[in-house]
């Protein structure tokens, strides 16, 4: 397999947002969620977005995956604005070019593993490239349970079809929203080990929302969130400079 080289490649951004803000409610309810993001998600790149509960990760992901309105400034994925978008352009666009590993999974319980996996192929009327397809579901070690339904399956297994299932065709951009935070360790890093590669050797883009150093490790950036905005950035992770800033954000949380 022949590649470009990864410097090149990483210079192009696969995801951008600009002075995103998401406010819910109104008045003396009135969250805000996010309060003037503006963040590059450059091509070929692992990022990590760390913070505390309810400092906008989910949010984030959601918005900058076309998942969720926003209340003012905007988002692009490759070239393409989402605000220009029609709801079945946006469809189209999150259904070609997003994988998405939800917090809580989504699985359709009517659905065996297999059926769940390749559901967003089926309905784009896409067939599954087979090869791929079967070292993604032996990657998350479920091809004993394919024909299992969601309630048939551990937390730790319906994690894992979350997972294929946004692997599976191939999309240019994944997020994944915890996507190792139902895992034993060793099927955590063998997921985190898997998508790592995929950036590294296929080009793939991911961020994934962790709150786990040793995951966060595995990126190449870790951006953290406080209160709906990005207060820090780390190139080139290890768990133990991710756990100092951690420890430096508790820390000014408790004394401010
Ligand atoms: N539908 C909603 N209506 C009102 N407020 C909401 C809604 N969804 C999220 N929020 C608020 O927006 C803020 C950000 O939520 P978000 O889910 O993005 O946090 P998070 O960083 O993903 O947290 P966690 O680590 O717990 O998943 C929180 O204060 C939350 O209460
Ligand atoms: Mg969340």
């Amino acid at each position: 397999m022949t590649t470009a080289p990864i410097a090149d490649r990483s210079t192009l951004v696969a995801a951008r947002a600009t002075e995103l803000s998401k406010i819910y409610g109104q008045g003396e309810t009135q969250v805000v969620a996010l309060d003037r993001v503006s963040i590059d998600f450059r091509q070929a790149e692992l990022t990590a977005i760390m913070g505390p509960s309810g400092s906008g990760k989910s949010t984030l992901m959601h918005c900058v995956a076309g998942l969720d309105t926003f209340s003012s400034g905007s988002v692009s994925i490759g070239e393409t604005e989402l605000g220009s978008l029609k709801d079945k352009q946006l469809t189209k666009l999150r259904r070609d070019k997003i994988g998405f590993i939800f917090q809580a999974f989504n699985l359709l319980p009517t659905l065996n593993a297999l059926e769940n996996i390749t559901l967003p192929m089926d309905i784009a009327g896409r067939k599954p490239d087979k090869q791929w397809l079967d070292s993604v579901i032996e990657m998350v070690g479920l091809s004993g349970r394919l024909g299992h339904r969601p309630a048939q399956l551990s937390g730790g297994q319906q994690q894992r079809v979350a997972v294929a299932r946004a692997l599976a065709s191939r999309p240019e951009i994944i997020f994944g929203d915890e996507p190792t935070g139902n895992l034993d360790s060793r099927s955590g890093a063998e997921v985190l080990g898997f998508l790592r590669n995929s950036v590294r050797e296929l080009g793939q883009t991911v961020v994934m929302v962790t709150h786990d150093p040793v995951a966060a490790a595995y990126a190449d950036r870790v951006v953290f969130l406080a209160d709906g905005r990005i207060v820090d950035e780390v190139y080139g992770p290890t768990a133990d400079s991710v756990l100092d800033r951690m420890k430096r954000f508790d820390a000014k949380g408790r004394t401010s």
